[in-house]
């Protein structure tokens, strides 16, 4: 067999992905145009996520919207395990969950498997994690989320609720299933092992917390997929609906180099939410690869396409579109920071809800 160009795993990502490989690869379904227009009936608009194909692949949408139809809501979850700040391509789902909290009325699930990081990365220590998760926390209030409608659920502090519902997923699920989906070895620590059923726990919790069942919806990043792949053949076998997945591409770095921007490590090539204006620019000045990157920032499909012209013609030049580049980043960055102060003080409603 050919050596694999590209690698996508919840622990490693590398090389440069092909998405059309990766959907085959995973056994997802594209999010082809008679999805978004049922999709559309619904929000009366696409968001720039759909429209810009940021969102690619889905599971089961056909069948939640069915549900939905009936007068069946569902659910939102999602996640962050905290390790590290924020950038930017961390807050694409989210943000596309904020606009779909709005769009159907959903209650929307996050999880922060304060754990997870913990167990993977030999350094780091509960006490960093916990830090992070009340760095990370602020990020995901400043998007806007409705405190009424809206729960963290941190597995530790959730311990409680979820530990029970982790065992019986964890109970049917095998060492060599784990092994082999995650690439793990028998130097893995058990802790690792387990990890993957209290990801499961949030996408049913909601239906054993109200005692019926109700249909959920994970909008997550494609390296996630995996997880979800193993539990969602074990929900039926608990008497649960599978959730339905929505699947998003990486912001890639900026140098270009494919993968996505990592979260770890002092690493220039990504840009975080706590960025001054100055850090924004140098690091796109420095390091931005000129290549056409794709602006999910620019929510004008026409303005956008007219960059992209004058850019290819040569009619601007790599710098101009840089200064574009920035402007659009500090604008958004600027708004966000300053909701991420305010969040301060709304973390409780989120996290104190049981
Ligand atoms: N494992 C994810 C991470 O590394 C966090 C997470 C928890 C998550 N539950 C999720 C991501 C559900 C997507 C969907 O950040």
């Amino acid at each position: 067999m050919a050596k694999k160009e590209f690698t996508v795993t919840p622990y490693e990502a590398e090389g440069k992905i092909d998405y059309n490989k990766l959907i085959d690869e995973f056994g997802v379904e594209r999010l082809n145009d008679a999805v978004l227009q049922r999709i559309k009936k619904h929000t009366k608009e696409l968001h720039l996520f759909l429209r810009r194909k940021v969102f690619f692949a889905h599971r089961d949408i056909n069948w939640l919207l069915d549900q939905y139809e009936k007068g069946n809501k569902f659910f939102l979850y999602t996640g962050r395990a905290p390790s590290g700040p924020v950038h930017i391509g961390h807050l694409l789902p989210w943000i596309f969950c904020k606009w779909l909290q709005d769009k159907f009325g959903a209650e929307m699930w996050f999880q922060f498997p304060d754990e997870e990081k913990f167990l993977f990365k030999q350094d780091l220590t509960f006490e960093d994690t916990n830090k992070w998760m009340n760095e990370n926390m602020l990020d995901v209030i400043a998007l806007g989320f409705d405190p009424k409608k809206t729960r963290f659920i941190i597995d530790t502090k959730h311990a409680n609720i979820m530990y029970k519902e982790a065992c019986k997923v964890a109970k049917k699920i095998t060492f060599s299933t784990i092994k082999a989906s995650f690439g793990f070895t028998d130097s893995n620590n058990i802790g690792s092992i387990f990890y993957t059923s209290m990801q499961a726990v949030p996408a049913f919790l909601p239906s054993v917390l109200k005692g019926k069942n109700i249909p959920c919806l994970i909008p997550l990043g494609i390296d996630q997929d995996i997880h979800f792949r193993i539990s969602r053949d074990v929900m039926p076998k608990l008497g649960y609906y599978k959730p339905a997945i929505i699947h998003n591409v990486f912001l890639p770095p900026l140098t270009g180099i494919g993968g996505k921007m990592a979260a770890s490590g002092a690493n220039e090539s990504s840009i975080w939410t706590t960025d001054s204006e100055k850090d924004v620019e140098k690091k796109i000045k420095k390091y931005a690869f000129s290549g056409g990157r794709k602006m999910f920032f620019e929510p004008d499909d026409k303005k956008l396409q007219r960059i992209h012209n004058d850019y290819k013609s040569g009619k601007m030049l790599t710098s101009e579109l840089k200064e574009v580049l920035i402007e659009k980043i500090n604008s958004f960055l600027k708004e966000h920071q300053k909701k991420r102060e305010k969040a301060k003080s709304q973390v409780d409603k989120f996290v104190n809800w049981n």
